[in-house]
């Protein structure tokens, strides 16, 4: 053990920055710029030089993430400033409520938003002093908090040392207090429980608590095999900044992770608009939120708005709460899915809840019905959230019919006719019939969805013309639907025209990324993340056919059930034939960049889109970018290499001049990824 030359001091800090810097790559950006040998490398050249000298080791050496030594309790923290609560709105009348009080009190002034999910994990509070994070301190009672300082330093995404990036301009400031929120995305919880279960442990009940569990360990080393993420939304002390948008852009250049989800709005009626499209998406996203936070931009306006009670004026969660309605159950209809699994559906009297029409809800399965003897006939009352599809909660006995009878679920498919299952401890019931043409039908509905292979036009009702007319078998057929250009003209409804563009969607669905095929051909458990995952690590679905189960759990990381469905489905022979038919008809089964993104003619280059493209979709923008190499984000700040604009394009564009960013159009984007 010996005292470093400076030299050596030089080398453990440039690999402290370079670490700091790939592990922000990879963690928050999910962009790695090297191999994890090559991170994994500079590693252990840093953890053996600290070996050969201790007084090396700094608080913000990544080799200090691992887990400090267990505590006995938490030292109380007292935040710089007290922590505000939100109020807040339910329904969108109380939210133009709100923007009207905003109004009255500050006049006819132009108001910018900022529209942020509001995540439920655990606020924390993170204190940067000359750059390196000191202290990280629970909320507590938004007074004092409890230092959970070398539990946070376990989490990838908190920055030890700031700014992240080696090649920053912005330096950090002396002292930097950031707000933001840790919490456990719903698919690392999935694959936590999965492995509790596998051990023959019991599985936690939710994201939010297993998270506030693993932050509050007295044992770092704990937190640290837990699968923690945060999020930053407010700096508390640090640079002036004019406003909320700024102060996310801020962040960002630090290198602190922000939702990607959090937008700006021009104005409320954007922000409104904002708030709906993300509610409408709310429950297929990767992490629990309570509501989206709607913020006046300008911190001076935020300023001359001040505080209610122990709220802003300036901010406002809007939650929309379940709304319930009462209608005419007339009769419950069965409905195939593409599994086979066969599911009750309620046709009632049409009604309006929270400003929509419902006449149709899911009764899920034969238990749920005879749970609470929902009967044809009867007066049911329905609950609709926000985001979620309508329930029938309740029947309402008073109001039954004298000759109404308990529901049963019929004993054959009423697609195929043959005899429905029901295995001994499941809820569910299915129809076993391979050749269903329900199921198949459903499966090609799936196949052509948004999300999946995107085939425009090829709806419901076409689907079950082709499927009927015996035009369609399985999902390959449908590229050899060009062949049969006769007999589709012979079906009802169908005139040139319309084959012509149907054709024409098929055949552009032939160049989907690996990932959007994957999830279309509705592998069981397997969703358009875990679809994303596969395509990424596997690149070729070939590669990913050849791989055994310990290489599809090993590689891409995924819990042992989700890994065997997969392994399943490929050694199906009925599967692998229909995969070399879609190939042999020229369905892209590849992706193009799988092993060189990182040193395509795009890399280190960040594009933001914004606007409709004539002839791309924004996905398909999106992967052919990030196959050259570039990297594509949703806010336009001054490392923007491009802004490409379509038609409608939104305030990324004027921010994009503000900033002055080079803007292009779809055929300036397509010379460039020409190259
Ligand atoms: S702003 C003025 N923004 O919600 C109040 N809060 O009621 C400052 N939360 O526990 C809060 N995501 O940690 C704000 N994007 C977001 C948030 C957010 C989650 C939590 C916050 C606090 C509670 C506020």
């Amino acid at each position: 053990m010996t005292n470093a030359s400076p030299d050596l001091a030089r080398r453990a800090d440039e690999l402290r920055r370079q670490l700091a810097y790939h592990a922000y790559r990879y963690h928050v950006l999910d962009a790695p710029l090297i191999s994890d040998a090559a991170y994994d490398s500079l590693y252990r050249e840093l953890r053996d030089l600290e070996t050969e000298h201790p007084d090396l080791v700094t608080p913000d050496s990544p080799t200090q993430r691992v887990g400090g030594a267990p505590v006995e309790g938490f030292r109380k923290v007292r935040h710089p400033a007290p922590m505000l609560s939100l109020d807040n709105a339910f329904s969108v009348e109380e939210v133009r409520a709100w923007g009207e009080r905003m109004r009255r009190l500050v006049g006819d002034v132009p108001m910018d938003f900022v529209v942020e999910p509001k995540m439920d994990g655990l606020t924390v509070v993170l204190h940067y002093t000359d750059g390196v994070f000191t202290l990280g301190a629970t909320r507590g009672n938004g007074i004092e908090g409890e230092d959970v300082t070398a539990n946070l330093r376990t989490l990838p995404g908190v920055p030890l040392r700031i700014p992240v990036d080696v090649n920053a301009d912005t330096p950090a400031p002396p002292t930097l207090v950031v707000r933001g929120e840790v919490l456990m995305h719903k698919d690392a919880f999935a694959r936590l429980n999965a492995s509790r279960v596998a051990e023959g442990l019991e599985p936690y009940a939710n994201p939010r608590n297993t998270a506030a569990g693993a932050l509050r360990q007295l044992d770092p080393r704990i937190t640290a095999t837990r699968p923690l993420t945060l999020y930053t939304y407010a700096v508390v002390v640090g640079p002036r900044l004019r406003s909320q948008w700024e102060a996310l852009e801020y962040l960002q250049t630090m290198g602190f992770p922000v939702n990607s989800d959090s937008k700006h709005a021009d104005n409320l009626n954007d922000a409104i608009a904002i708030a709906e499209e993300w509610l409408a998406r709310k429950a297929s996203l990767n992490y629990d939120a309570d509501g989206i936070v709607l913020k006046v931009n300008s911190f001076a306006l935020q300023e001359e708005l001040g505080v209610v009670g122990s709220a802003p004026r300036s901010a406002i969660a809007f939650k929309p709460a379940p709304q319930e309605g009462v209608t005419v159950l007339q009769r419950i209809a069965v409905n195939v899915g593409r599994t086979g699994v066969v599911t009750p559906q309620a046709l009632m009297d049409p009604v309006r809840i929270g400003g929509v029409t419902v006449s149709q809800a899911t009764l899920h399965n034969a238990d749920y019905i005879a749970e609470r003897d929902i009967r044809e006939g009867d007066t049911v009352v329905l609950k609709r959230a926000g985001d979620v599809i309508p329930q029938v909660l309740r029947a309402v006995v008073e109001l039954r019919p004298p000759d109404a009878q308990p529901w049963h679920m019929p004993p054959t498919c009423p697609s195929c006719g043959e005899p429905l299952v029901r295995l001994p401890g499941e809820a569910a019931t299915y129809c076993v019939n391979a050749a269903c043409p329900a199921q198949l039908r459903r499966h090609v509905e799936h196949f052509a969805g948004r999300g999946a292979m995107d085939i425009v036009g090829l709806g419901e009702k076409i689907v079950a013309q082709v499927v009927d007319a015996g035009l369609v078998h399985d999902v390959a057929d449908l590229y050899h639907l060009k062949e049969g250009r006769e007999a589709l003209l012979t079906l009802e409804g169908f005139a040139e025209k319309k084959v012509d563009n149907l054709l024409a969607a098929i055949e552009a669905s032939k160049d989907r990324p690996l990932a959007r095929l994957l999830f279309a051909l509705g592998i069981q458990h397997v969703g358009s993340t875990i679809a994303e995952t596969l395509a990424r690590q596997f690149g070729a679905i070939d590669a990913l056919m050849a791989a055994s189960l310990a290489e599809v759990q090993g590689i891409a990381g995924l819990g042992p059930q989700i890994a065997e469905s997969v392994v399943d489905y490929f050694a199906n022979p009925r599967n692998r034939e229909v995969i070399a038919r879609l190939k042999a008809a020229g369905v892209r089964t590849a992706d193009a960049h799988a092993e060189a993104p990182k040193d395509g003619h795009l890399a280190g280059q960040t594009f933001v889109l914004t606007g409709r493209l004539p002839n791309m979709t924004r996905d398909e923008a999106k992967s052919r970018i990030e196959s050259r190499g570039g990297r594509v984000t949703d806010s336009v700040t001054r490392k923007t290499t491009y802004v490409v604009a379509g038609e409608e394009p939104g305030s990324k564009l004027d921010k994009a001049r503000q900033l002055g960013v080079a803007v292009l159009d779809e055929a300036g984007l397509l010379r460039l990824l020409e190259g």
